[in-house]
């Protein structure tokens, strides 16, 4: 496994192996690499014969009084774990080589933007959209592997690569969790120990929030109402928000049922930790699924 700092470089390994007729798929990451990240390398090793992992800690994707400058960063851990997890190539390019003097050209997408993190976090998802849309260039994968713990992030990268005709399959993964169901995060490192016990709000409540939707809540006011107040019983946990939303447009629903994303952003400390669930069939009551089933 080779580590690379330039765009050309990627572009010469990429094209060697294109030339011998491989697929690539493709793992962008902030880095400081978790299991989470594993499943996606992984799932791009099954799927596509090389896989590249990009370890960049974009500063266009934080706000002014975000974590940009403390995000967990550890270049020679993060390749011992890409290496184990079976990747072929890592891309960890500086600000610089990303970021040339002059850069001025930016993706910015409205509408699937404008709630959940977007709404908390300005310019996020241009960060996002802009950087992803570079990768994407200099890597030219074949399938490209993202998180759904980062639910409207999955959903936004989607749209993009529809909206710019990217010829890239977006493949979307399972949140991976610790034992005790907190979502795995880079940022969980972030917390203290009463932290990181106070975290499991979120966790309990995902599973709370599903249980009432299984026991036939169909009302998203309703549903997000109750979430809220079981995780204000955590005094140490302080809501962004919790929002029940249609997965593909991240627009607001006036009912729950099959791919409604219910997602949650919530302060443990100074730790703004994310989590969600997707409605499947599964979780949907006989009699509901019955009523609405399409001839
Ligand atoms: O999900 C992340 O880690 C980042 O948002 C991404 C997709 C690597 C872009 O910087």
């Amino acid at each position: 496994m080779e580590i690379v700092k330039t765009a050309k470089e990627v572009r010469d390994c990429v094209k060697e192996w294109k030339k011998q007729g491989l697929s690539i798929g493709f793992v962008p990451t902030m880095g400081y690499l978790h299991e989470g990240h594993g499943s996606l390398i992984k799932e791009a090793g099954a799927l596509c014969h090389k896989v590249v992992v990009s370890i960049f800690v974009n500063p266009m994707q934080f706000g002014e009084n975000e974590d940009f400058g403390s995000y967990p960063r550890d270049l020679e851990r993060d390749a011992a774990f890409c290496r184990e997890m079976g990747a072929d190539l890592i891309f960890a390019p500086d600000a610089e080589e990303m970021y040339t003097e002059g850069f001025c050209s930016y993706v910015d997408m409205e509408g699937l933007t404008r709630e959940l993190c977007g709404k908390s976090r300005p310019g996020h998802f241009r960060g996002v959209c802009t950087v992803v849309c570079k990768l994407f260039n200099i890597v030219t994968p074949d399938k490209a592997f993202f998180g759904q713990k980062d639910g409207q992030q999955l959903a936004v990268i989607r749209r993009m690569t529809v909206d710019l005709n990217l010829d890239i399959e977006i493949v979307g993964c399972p949140i991976v969790r610790e034992p005790d169901g907190l979502a795995k995060s880079s940022r969980n490192t972030y917390l203290s120990r009463e932290e990181r016990k106070a975290a499991l709000a979120l966790s309990r409540t995902i599973e709370f929030g599903r249980e009432l939707v299984r026991r036939g809540i169909t009302d998203p006011k309703e549903l997000t109402f109750a979430m809220k107040k079981n995780i204000e019983k955590e005094p140490l946990a302080n809501i962004d928000y919790v929002e029940a939303v249609l997965m593909d447009t991240i627009e607001k629903t006036d009912r729950i049922k099959e791919n409604v994303l219910v997602a949650m952003a919530v302060y443990v400390g100074k730790t703004r930790l994310i989590d969600n669930f997707i409605v499947g069939k599964a979780d949907l009551p006989g009699d509901w699924q019955e009523e609405n089933r399409e001839c």
